[in-house]
């Protein structure tokens, strides 16, 4: 006998289910990829990304054999930058081992697999009944049951996975998983939720409270922190310079212009008499300097970055200070870069190619 919610889940997603490029198949490899794209990423965002993703890598053969600098320029944009680094380095080991691994306990070992996207690829590839918990599973069934312990909680998070796992059709782990996914997706949204037309409004909780806005509970605000980095596309000639971001930072392994950090705003002329500014340019004529861009805001998940951009004159033949690659202009556009310096690449590369 199924729970009279799980019933009615599998009802609705019947009538409402997404059509999408990874269902239909049962291809681990597939299935992986896009778990790990829909692992901080929206639907309508990693369809394209997706799309391209398995075009260029069919299977897990191919991204192994990929150099690093491919898989994150077909990454570019889509941020959180570790996934893809981490699903190259599990390809190379998949490939290591001879094949997807078959069992949760397996696929839980693979790098950038945790609990939720190792419960994804089994019930979806494999059929087997690992529920999935992820923000959709939290809201739908915080509101549903009415549960005012905090999903970031240790407490919190046995008790959802204990509930998932209780109300999860083990007949059918992959449609059920899929189904409450696309539940809190598209019915049971965070704001302004469905409940008019809901299948479950008679027996939800948070409904016949006068909770629904207040569901579920997060313990820990998210501590925002603000930086300020300030952009130098060089020209020498049709070179420019740019460089790979280390380990111990955002963006790690992408490339990016280079840069100066402050503590706080500064004013172009300010940032132009400070230490780091002088140390970059030491010895370099600089011929002209023009401000392309100030106070670009861009949000990160707990960032805010403020960037200014600025364009530097020197001398044909000229180098900056420190450890660039020197590439011509015409070349950037084959090096994953954060989305906010593409930015700064189109507006230069535009107004002046
Ligand atoms: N979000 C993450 N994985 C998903 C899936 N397989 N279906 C719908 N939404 C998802």
């Amino acid at each position: 006998m199924k729970h009279p919610f799980t019933e009615k889940l599998l009802a609705w997603y019947a009538e409402n289910g997404r059509t999408l490029p990874w269902r239909g198949t049962t291809d681990p490899y597939r299935i992986w990829v896009s778990e790990i794209i829909l692992q901080q990423t929206r639907v309508a965002q990693g369809y394209d990304y997706y799309c391209r993703f398995v075009e260029r890598f069919p299977d897990v053969q191919s991204l192994a054999a990929a150099h690093e600098d491919e898989v994150m320029r077909y990454w570019q944009g889509l941020g959180y930058y570790s996934r893809a680094r981490n699903l190259h380095a599990a390809a190379r080991e998949v490939v290591r081992l001879g094949g997807m691994p078959r069992t949760y306990e397996g696929v839980r070992k693979l790098k950038g697999v945790g609990d939720y996207t190792a419960a994804a690829i089994c019930s979806i590839a494999y059929g087997l009944p690992y529920a999935v918990v992820d923000g959709n599973v939290y809201r739908v069934l915080a509101r549903w049951m009415g549960i005012e312990e905090p999903i970031d909680s240790t407490a919190g998070k046995k008790l959802f996975a204990q509930l998932a796992q209780e109300l999860l059709d083990p007949q059918q782990p992959s449609r059920y998983n899929q189904a409450i996914m696309d539940f809190g997706a598209l019915q049971c949204t965070p704001t302004a939720p469905d409940c008019l037309f809901c299948p479950l409004n008679d027996s939800c909780v948070a409904l016949h409270t006068g909770k629904v806005d207040r569901l579920p509970v997060k313990e820990k605000k998210t501590k925002v922190t603000h930086r300020y980095f300030h952009y130098f596309f060089v020209r020498a000639a049709d070179y420019t310079f740019i460089y790979k971001r280390g380990p111990g930072d955002i963006w790690q392994h992408l490339y990016e212009l280079p840069l100066v950090e402050t503590d706080g705003p500064v004013e172009e002329g300010r940032l132009l008499e400070s230490e780091a500014y002088r140390r970059l340019v030491d010895g370099v004529q600089v011929l002209s300097v023009r401000q392309v861009a100030a106070e670009v805001k861009h949000v990160l998940s707990h960032r805010v970055i403020h960037a200014s951009c600025h364009e530097l004159l020197i001398p044909p033949g000229a180098r900056l200070n420190g450890d660039f690659l020197k590439v011509s202009t015409a070349d950037l556009q084959n090096f994953a870069v954060p989305r906010l310096v593409s930015h700064f690449f189109s507006l230069i590369l535009t107004q002046n190619p």
